[in-house]
């Protein structure tokens, strides 16, 4: 039986063996996708399964995306621009590192049909997931990116390990840093912390001063409707949640692995209510 694993501390939350086992399953294949719980002294020895062939796949989640990178022998290029993997297959004897969020993010954002060229895009949070969404976005041709973070350094630190590679080479627009609640004169936020995820929590900023008919996006898809998306719509804004970036970027993951493409539904999105 072929093994998959999701990896990440914490790792309970994770919806990921739902949506992979279901596909398994749906397509005949005899495999099975677990959740694991890791620390970072475990890396050496998770990778060392994958070359014995006792892993066919691992998910990497927070907060290992980056981590992870130095136990890898390759980079897919969208996994070197953004320093992150989320998605690791031996090939041919190499074991290689994956980004299947950017796609992911950009997949989700087309399937709604809400036009990001040209837009001013504020995102709150420089987590795990954030490197893959400001690539997504720079792709996707916004005007500029600016990034907000409890903990400014954090910002600070991508702001300029990006505004020194792609960004410049790419000649995209700099990305800023403002302090933390400074939210004025953006059409997008981005929500890309983990407040929220549960019901009690809010991220405490005024939204007030972002005006009407903007988009809010919460990388959260449990609960569905965060406070900040809450908030967001009392105020008069379109809101979406994380949910079919979430779907897309499994979806890659198990072609990558399976070289199918997974069905993508209704009935998929219903999984993980
Ligand atoms: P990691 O930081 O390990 O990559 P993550 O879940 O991807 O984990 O990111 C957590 C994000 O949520 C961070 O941006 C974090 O801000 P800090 O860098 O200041 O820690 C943010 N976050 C978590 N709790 C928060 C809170 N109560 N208020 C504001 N931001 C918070």
């Amino acid at each position: 039986m072929k093994k998959f694993l999701v990896i990440g501390n914490p790792i309970n939350h994770s919806l990921s063996p739902v949506l992979h086992n279901y596909w398994l399953k749906k397509n005949n294949i005899n495999g099975i996708y677990d959740k694991q719980k890791l620390n970072s002294d475990d890396l050496k020895n998770l990778i060392l399964r994958i070359r014995d062939k006792e892993i066919v796949g691992v998910n990497v989640t927070v907060p290992f995306k980056k981590e992870v990178i130095p136990h890898l022998d390759k980079l897919t290029l969208n996994a070197e621009a953004t320093q992150s993997v989320n998605t690791i297959v031996l090939d041919n004897d190499k074991i290689v590192g994956h980004n299947t969020d950017i796609n992911g993010f950009e997949s989700a954002i087309r399937d709604i049909k809400y036009n990001f060229d040209g837009k001013k895009i504020l995102i709150i949070g420089a987590g795990g997931v954030v490197p893959s969404i400001i690539f997504a976005l720079y792709k996707m041709k916004v005007l500029s990116v600016t990034l907000t973070n409890r903990t400014k350094s954090k910002a600070e630190n991508l702001r300029d390990f990006y505004n020194n590679s792609i960004i410049k080479k790419n000649d995209w627009n700099k990305i800023a840093v403002v302090d933390w609640g400074e939210i004025i004169g953006f059409d997008i936020v981005i929500n890309a912390t983990s407040v929220g995820l549960r019901n009690d929590q809010n991220l405490d900023l005024d939204f007030s001063k972002v005006g009407k008919n903007k988009f809010f996006y919460d990388i959260i898809y449990n609960p569905a409707e965060t406070n900040f998306l809450k908030t967001a719509k009392n105020l008069g804004n379109q809101t979406e949640n994380g949910k079919k970036m979430f779907i897309y970027q499994a979806a890659e993951a198990f072609k990558i692995w399976h070289d199918i493409k997974p069905e993508i539904s209704e009935k998929v999105s219903m999984l993980l209510d």
